[in-house]
């Protein structure tokens, strides 16, 4: 209630004055201009005597009470317009709401995806091998397991999901007492290996692959049937992976 009613009220006023001066000449008039929701346009037009005092008076009595119809018609038309705008503003919070808890949704199934990574150290103290079978190294010095896709008791990583995977691993062997060499096996296929011998020098052995597995596929290192891989507590020999990204 702004403007529009201060000038019906003014409108009121004026009629009532109109009323008041019957017996005078001229009388003042006022007449609507314009139709337009916000310009109502109070005019005052000095009119030529047009006979009896009530001709005069009863129009713009009418004519405030038009305007006053008029007006409540104009708000209730506001009110279904605000009632139908506020319909349209919770519809959308809902979709927001949905929107956001997708969001959320995904957000978590892709931090849970990108979480994996592990990195491990060499078995023990002192050497492995030779053995003769291809034997499944067991890394059981965790350094990191996110996601918990490494076993430290079988040596096994796990991809948890379908994607891209870089891993890489490093070996020792003391001088003078054998050959070292091994491979990075994904199920029961060899990789990529390392292979050194040296009769007065450590052997330093190391390799990395970037490899597509499927969901469930496992890689693990293996030391080659009469080969020796060795280790202490300076951590030569170790195995690491991650998922660079889901596919
Ligand atoms: C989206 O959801 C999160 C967690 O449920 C909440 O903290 C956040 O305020 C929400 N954002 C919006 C825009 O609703």
């Amino acid at each position: 209630m702004g403007f529009p009613s201060v000038m019906l009220l003014m409108c009121l006023v004026v009629g009532l004055s109109t009323c008041r001066a019957e017996g005078e000449d001229n009388q003042i008039q006022v007449t609507e201009t314009t139709e337009g929701e916000q310009e109502n346009h109070l005019t005052e037009t000095v009119a030529s005597d047009t006979g009896s005092p009530e001709k005069a008076c009863d129009p713009n009595i009418y004519m405030v009470l038009k305007e006053l119809g008029a007006l409540q018609e104009r708000q209730e038309a506001t009110a279904r317009a605000l009632e139908e705008t506020n319909r349209k503003l919770e519809a959308s919070e809902k979709k927001v709401d949905v929107l956001n808890s997708t969001l959320t949704e995904m957000r978590r199934t892709y931090e849970d995806q990108h979480q994996v990574a592990f990195s491990a150290a060499m078995p023990k103290e002192g050497t492995i091998g030779p053995v003769n079978v291809l034997y499944p190294l067991v890394y059981k010095h965790v350094l990191s397991n996110i996601g918990g896709h490494y076993s430290p008791v079988t040596g096994y990583f796990t991809a948890p999901v379908r994607g891209l995977y870089y891993f890489s691993f490093s070996s020792f062997c003391w001088a003078g007492d054998g050959t070292s060499g091994g491979s990075l096996y994904r199920n029961e296929n060899k990789v990529v290996s390392w292979y050194g011998y040296s009769k007065t020098d450590p052997i330093s052995g190391s390799n990395s692959a970037i490899l597509l597995l499927q969901a469930g596929d496992m890689v693990n290192i293996r030391l080659w049937d009469g080969r020796k891989i060795s280790d202490n507590g300076n951590k030569y020999s170790t195995f690491s992976g991650f998922l660079l990204s889901p596919m």
